[in-house]
């Protein structure tokens, strides 16, 4: 497994997303991805799975300090006291002493980023957060976190062939932030992707491949999948043996669409 640093986090470059698990499939799902090597996986209180995923992890035969977990804190929990509520939902359900990293999941305006950021801050003082970031931040929203807490090592946002957020990686290269790519299949597009597949065919690999080694070769970049049957995730995680040539990525690069596919009402955007 290869790692993406930033202010002293190491982050595995593939990790399992679970939105949209749910019950036995969930548990299945994550204690197979582990158990095949995945070290990364990637919940939220909104995604109503933590015990699923909490139990996939304790079912799987690997270590949790080997495990890098992250969770996230809804949009209207970010009340200092709601923070602290949250985060120990959470821990209960994932049955752990602490989270590798809590994000913030969407802004909300009508709440100061720093009295939120100082609640998680607490919480890593306390040890049971290790990393704090944020997630669905613009640049500008990441300007107003950074100084608020230049201890933030993350934004979470959607990136994707079709949605490549040239802007906002340079911002996290630049910034020493990781950038983690969700719906990096494109919500699935990605395996229809004609480009894709004819590059795929050069290196011995899948459309889905060649999305996925896309972003993890771009710097600080790391990148979350879903995926819950075991040939899907197998193929996800087998991305490390092959490298795009600078033609490639270019090729890639061209078939920005500028197409968000999680778009919701309270985006700030
Ligand atoms: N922070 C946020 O606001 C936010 C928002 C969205 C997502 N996320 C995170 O990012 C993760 C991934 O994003 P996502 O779930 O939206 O979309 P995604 O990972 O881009 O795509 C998931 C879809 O691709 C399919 N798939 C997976 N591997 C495949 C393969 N090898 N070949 C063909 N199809 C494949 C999955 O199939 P199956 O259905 O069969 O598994 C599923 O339908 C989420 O699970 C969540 O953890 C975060």
């Amino acid at each position: 497994m290869e790692f993406k640093n930033a202010k002293g986090m190491a982050i595995p470059s593939i990790g399992l997303g679970t939105w949209q698990l749910k019950g036995n499939e969930c548990e299945k799902a994550v204690a197979n991805a582990l158990e095949m090597g995945y070290r990364h996986i990637d919940t939220a209180e909104m995604y109503e799975n933590e015990e699923r995923v909490g139990n996939g992890i304790t079912n799987a035969d690997v270590d949790r300090e080997d495990i890098f977990l992250t969770t996230k804190v809804w949009r209207t929990n970010l009340e200092p006291d709601s923070v602290r509520k949250a985060l120990e939902g959470s821990l209960e359900k994932l049955e752990t002493d602490y989270v590798d990293l809590l994000l913030i999941h969407w802004p909300n305006e009508n709440m100061p980023v720093k009295k939120t950021l100082d609640a998680m801050h607490e919480l890593v003082d306390e040890g049971r957060v290790r990393n704090i970031g944020v997630s669905n931040f613009t640049t500008e929203l990441l300007d107003e976190a950074l100084d608020a807490d230049e201890e933030i090592k993350a934004n979470q946002v959607e990136k994707h062939i079709h949605h490549q957020q040239g802007q906002m990686t340079e911002y996290c290269q630049e910034n020493d932030l990781v950038l983690t790519a969700y719906s990096p299949l494109a919500r699935g597009r990605a395996s229809e992707e004609v480009l894709m597949e004819e590059i795929g065919e050069n290196h011995g690999k899948t459309a889905v491949q060649v999305a996925l080694r896309w972003l993890v070769q771009q710097e600080n970049v790391v990148a979350i999948p879903k995926a819950a049957p075991e040939d899907y995730q197998r193929e996800n995680l087998d991305v490390f043996d092959f490298e795009l040539s600078e033609e490639d990525m270019e090729q890639i690069e061209d078939l920005e669409k500028n197409k968000r596919y999680v778009d919701p009402g309270f985006a700030p955007w």
